[in-house]
């Protein structure tokens, strides 16, 4: 095999042998087999409750055994169930091994759907299927896993997958490929995809991912993005190892999958600083990342120091924080370290003991996604997103940048005279207290139904602003007529008013109506 060049495990004929026997192993044949509770058991990992679902003898019955169980299985019914492919051909390919007459998997083999938006879980119809191969995860083979495990799809890849941007674009890169799964949703909306890793068994296993699945991408070896050095890309998407460690390398300790074999969050650092120069003008960069949390300074300080000067506007999503002790225990267990061994404890205290004497108060983790706008003056935020959102989130971010730079060149006196509307499913909640007066408001809230289901606190005058607020009164007026019912000035209602609006636009209660 040419390095440069990653072939699929299996030659053409052995894909299209292969893609014969798998072509009633879809994602629907599988929740016919298994039924709602059984599919339920397989989408949260509970494997012995879905062995109990899985009564029937079928070619597929036994697929799933093979593939997603890694159980043993009769070499009968195995050669059965992969036919045309002999078995032979595929232990050759290192997809089974077989011994005393039965036939065991080495790698994990399952269909996956790309979710309809706004119906996640739900096949695209039509849509070819998609069948992707890892590595099995610690559920099937109990770990520690080994260095150069390649990933399965997990909740990560999800999210990622959740929160990308789905417009028609040109050129695509995913960085960091593993089993492909973010280059298969790439294909589906963008002219080319180049798919990259710096590990060669992952591309092995990405290329078989696309030659099952009738996809074809440009796969490239190496490290960040020096394997496409001088190119640009309309969109490009990362689930990078991004694991805060003391630079943990694969095979000393650390995993392919989760460390990039430099201390800290400096590998993030360094691919955040380094896309914008990727990216073709108006492209879009999107990876999940995680960052130390300073004992002595916000998170946002240190995301702004990363992402000055990049010509780029950024939302940063904080979406959990993790103390490092916690952090610890996600990522041994994570790679199958057994808690009580001899092993865990070592590994548990030397990271430990970095992080405190690196001074780390938590672990932001989160999602980044940049705009190349080449603007003088690129909006920056950075902000603490925990809430759940309504999925797919990257449907709303086309949004929120177009907010952004409508607000970034809108002045005060422009916006008092535009014409703005409350958007559509926007909520009040208020609290009252009983006090000797009567009923006193003591918590007022809007909150959105839909989308990013921001919820912000807001007192009586903004919200009376924003019941106004219907795209037709301009803004000056509103603020007028809510000044003489207070008995304040014009002049003071704006002052306190501006800032507040700016944020709900930002954040998509108020949207700009037609100018007029
Ligand atoms: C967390 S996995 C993500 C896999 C897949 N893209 C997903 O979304 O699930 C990270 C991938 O990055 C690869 N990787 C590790 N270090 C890298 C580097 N320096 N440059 C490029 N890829 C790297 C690993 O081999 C692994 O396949």
């Amino acid at each position: 095999m040419n390095p440069d060049r990653p072939s699929a495990l299996l030659d053409g004929p052995g894909i299209e042998r292969l893609r014969a026997a798998l072509a009633g192993y879809t994602a629907d044949a599988i929740h016919d087999l298994l039924g709602i509770a059984g599919t339920a058991a397989l989408r949260r990992g509970d494997l012995a409750a879905l062995r109990r679902h899985l009564t029937a003898d079928t070619p597929v019955s036994t697929l799933v055994r093979l593939f997603l169980l890694g159980e043993p299985v009769d070499e009968t019914a195995a050669a059965r169930a992969l036919h045309p492919l002999t078995t032979d051909a595929a232990c050759a390919a290192g997809l089974l091994a077989v011994s005393a007459g039965a036939a065991r998997a080495v790698l994990d083999i399952r269909p996956y759907a790309e979710a309809v938006p706004g119906l996640p879980g739900l096949p695209a119809a039509a849509a070819p299927p998609w069948w992707v191969v890892s590595d099995f995860g610690t559920d099937v083979r109990p770990g520690p896993l080994a260095a150069d495990h390649v990933l399965g799809i997990g909740t990560a890849a999800l999210t990622l997958a959740q929160a990308t941007i789905r417009s028609p674009v040109a050129a695509a890169l995913d960085l960091g490929t593993g089993c492909g799964v973010q280059a298969l949703h790439l294909s589906r909306h963008a002219g080319a995809v180049t798919a990259t890793d710096i590990s060669h068994r992952a591309l092995r296993m990405a290329a078989t991912t696309a030659a099952l699945s009738g996809a074809s991408w440009d796969l490239r070896a190496g490290s960040l993005l020096a394997p496409v050095r001088g190119q640009v890309f309309d969109l490009i998407v990362a689930n990078p190892p991004f694991v805060v460690s003391p630079g943990l390398r694969a095979g000393d300790g650390g995993y392919d999958y989760r460390d990039g074999g430099l201390a800290g969050d400096e590998l993030c650092r360094r691919l955040v600083g380094a896309l914008p120069g990727a990216l073709a003008p108006g492209g879009v960069a999107q990876l999940l990342a995680n960052w130390i949390i300073p004992t002595e300074a916000p998170w946002a300080e240190r995301l702004h120091e990363w992402l000055a000067g990049g010509g780029c506007d950024v939302w940063v999503w904080q979406r959990e924080v993790a103390e490092p002790a916690e952090y610890v225990a996600l990522w041994l267990r994570d790679a199958g370290e057994l808690p009580g061994t001899a092993a865990y404890a070592r590994r548990y205290d030397a990271w430990l003991d970095w992080m405190t004497a690196a001074g780390i108060a938590g672990i932001g983790m989160g999602l980044i996604t940049l705009w190349r706008t080449d603007s003088a003056v690129p909006a920056i935020v950075c902000e603490d997103i925990p809430q759940a959102l309504e999925q797919p989130a990257g449907a709303y971010l086309p949004a929120w940048h177009a907010r952004r730079r409508w607000l970034g060149e809108i002045t005060d006196d422009d916006l008092l005279n535009s014409l703005l509307r409350t958007a559509d499913g926007v909520v009040r909640t208020r609290q009252d207290l009983r006090a000797d007066t009567g009923w006193q408001t003591v918590a007022s809230t809007l909150r959105q139904s839909h989308g990013m289901r921001w919820e912000v606190d807001v007192d009586e005058a903004i919200a009376a602003l924003l019941a106004g607020c219907d795209g037709r009164h301009r803004l000056h007026e509103l603020v007028a007529v809510l000044a003489a019912s207070l008995g304040a000035t014009s002049d003071d209602v704006t002052a306190a008013a501006i800032p507040v609006l700016r944020d709900l636009v930002g954040r998509g209660f108020l949207e700009p109506a037609a100018s007029g």
